[in-house]
């Protein structure tokens, strides 16, 4: 059998409850036990020395005869329902209350028993009265004292058995309503202890549904508890996880889509210049083509393998400090060509002559790389591209602006995915795979650096920050 949680906290709870009650159960009975044999002994001393203050006295004054007391102490003992007896001086029981007990008359009592009547103690006794009664009983005795002189004493005898029944109701009443209370806290267990193990069992299932793949599976659980965050947590988890899937799925038909159509140009043509379709004086210029497009797909696949090694953390960060103006410098000139081709008009402000940064300068140099491409590629024939650097506190900031294009804030926001391509219907010169951007920022939160870019009216500006640094090590 299956241990559920359910059945785990009814079995325990269960158990504490049975114990619980149970201990209470026998704690009330000795109780009730004390209480009704106190109340029983404290009557029966108050009518014991009533008798011997009152009927016996009266006795002895003559107000009373033999057979007025012996009616009354009939009727006390239908009263207490107890046994009573009267001693002689001597110790000899010489009346008792009722007809049955008339064969315990002419004998005696114990010797020590007299001895405390006649010290004018009270007697106290529970049992059987030293063998005499055949039911264990309450028994006290009471002295007589008549005009200073010892008389005897009133014994009265209660058999337990008969006090027990007289509270046997009430605890019966009790046992009853404690019986109920159990029961009626085992109802309550009982829903409590649903009211948690069914969620838990709902998250279960739908733990199965999501490791099955059915990534959409979401919980409705407000039970305004720990069990609630739990399963807002496990909705959570479910939400990225179905992002994750999105995303594998995008990435596939990106990158099938993306080798799809320069594989099947490299194709056609292989097959043109085969089957003579293309003349072997066209053959040369094609098969640049065919070149071309190969290298592109080596520079998607090649990009692909960095952004993933990256961002597995397999690319270990390398800070050195070295001047970073003279490597924008550089690295601008090596753009010569495409600014020229393009008669992009480019300003270069620099804050100071020289600035140290502390940063790995193969990011660095990508970084610059993909940003100025795209400002190229991406600034319209004749307009301008602006590289400015300023110090803000231990950072420097580096801003590469161009003009022409306009992009919207939800634009902005898209730029940084992979293979994200801004106007799918641009031209020829524009080709790229949208991978660009996601291998900077990558690289950018390595360093523990941020980029942003901002957009107004016909200008893109991309700002990145980089770390200051003081000393300047001069490399040979
Ligand atoms: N300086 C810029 N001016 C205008 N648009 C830009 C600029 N930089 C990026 N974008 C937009 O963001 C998109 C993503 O840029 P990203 O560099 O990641 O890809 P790409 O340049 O298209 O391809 P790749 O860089 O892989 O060759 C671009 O397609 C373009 O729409
Ligand atoms: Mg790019």
């Amino acid at each position: 059998m299956k241990r559920t949680l359910f059945k785990k906290m009814f079995f325990i709870y269960g158990i504490t409850l049975i114990f619980g009650f149970g201990v209470l159960a026998l704690l009330l009975s000795q109780l009730f036990n004390q209480y009704f044999i106190e109340t029983k002994k404290e009557l029966l001393l108050e009518q014991g020395k009533k008798i011997s203050e009152n009927l016996i006295q009266a006795l002895y004054t003559g107000r009373i005869d033999q057979q007025r007391l012996r009616d009354d102490l009939e009727v006390l003992d239908q009263f207490l329902k107890a046994r009573i007896w009267i001693v002689n001086e001597d110790g000899l029981i010489v009346g008792v209350s009722a007809p049955a007990e008339e064969g315990f008359l002419g004998q005696r009592i114990a010797q020590d028993q007299l001895k405390q009547l006649w010290e004018q103690k009270v007697l106290y006794e529970e049992g059987t009265f030293g063998g005499k009664l055949s039911q264990p009983a309450l028994s006290v005795g009471y002295p007589i004292y008549f005009e200073r002189a010892f008389r005897g004493g009133i014994l009265i005898h209660a058999s337990l058995p008969e006090v027990r029944k007289t509270f046997a109701d009430i605890y019966r009443i009790t046992l009853g309503a404690m019986i109920f209370a159990m029961l009626f806290a085992y109802a309550i267990l009982y829903f409590q202890v649903r009211k948690i193990s069914r969620p838990l069992k709902e998250i279960s299932e739908a733990a199965k549904i999501i490791a099955g793949g059915e990534f959409q599976k979401r919980l409705n659980i407000h039970t305004r508890d720990e069990i609630e965050e739990l399963a807002k947590s496990f909705d959570l988890m479910a939400e990225s996880l179905e992002k994750i899937e999105d995303n594998r799925r995008n990435f596939i038909a990106s990158i099938s889509h993306d080798l799809r159509s320069p594989m099947t140009l490299i194709r056609g043509f292989i097959e043109g210049i085969l089957d003579g379709t293309i003349p072997p004086e066209q053959q040369q210029h094609y098969l640049e083509i065919v070149l071309a497009e190969s290298k592109g797909i080596i520079k998607l696949t090649n990009e692909l393998l960095e952004l993933n090694q990256m961002q597995q953390g397999k690319v270990e960060v390398d800070n050195q400090v070295f001047e970073l103006h003279e490597v924008l410098r550089r690295k601008l000139l090596s753009f010569e060509q495409p600014i020229q081709e393009k008669q992009l008009e480019v300003t270069l402000v620099l804050f100071q002559e020289s600035a140290a940064v502390q940063a790995d300068p193969d990011f660095l140099d990508r970084i610059l790389t993909n940003l100025l491409d795209n400002a190229v590629k991406f600034t319209p024939h004749g307009d301008k591209i602006i590289i400015q650097t300023s110090e803000h506190k231990d950072r420097i900031w580096v801003e590469i602006t161009n003009t022409g294009v306009t992009m919207d804030q939800e634009e902005l926001e898209k730029i940084w995915t992979r293979f994200h391509k801004g106007d799918p219907s641009r031209g020829e010169d524009k080709r790229g795979y949208g991978l660009g951007l996601a291998i900077v920022k990558e690289m950018i939160s390595r360093m523990d650096q941020k980029i942003w870019a901002e957009s107004t009216d016909h200008q893109v500006k991309m700002t990145f920050t980089l770390t200051k640094s003081q000393m300047l090590t001069v490399c040979s």
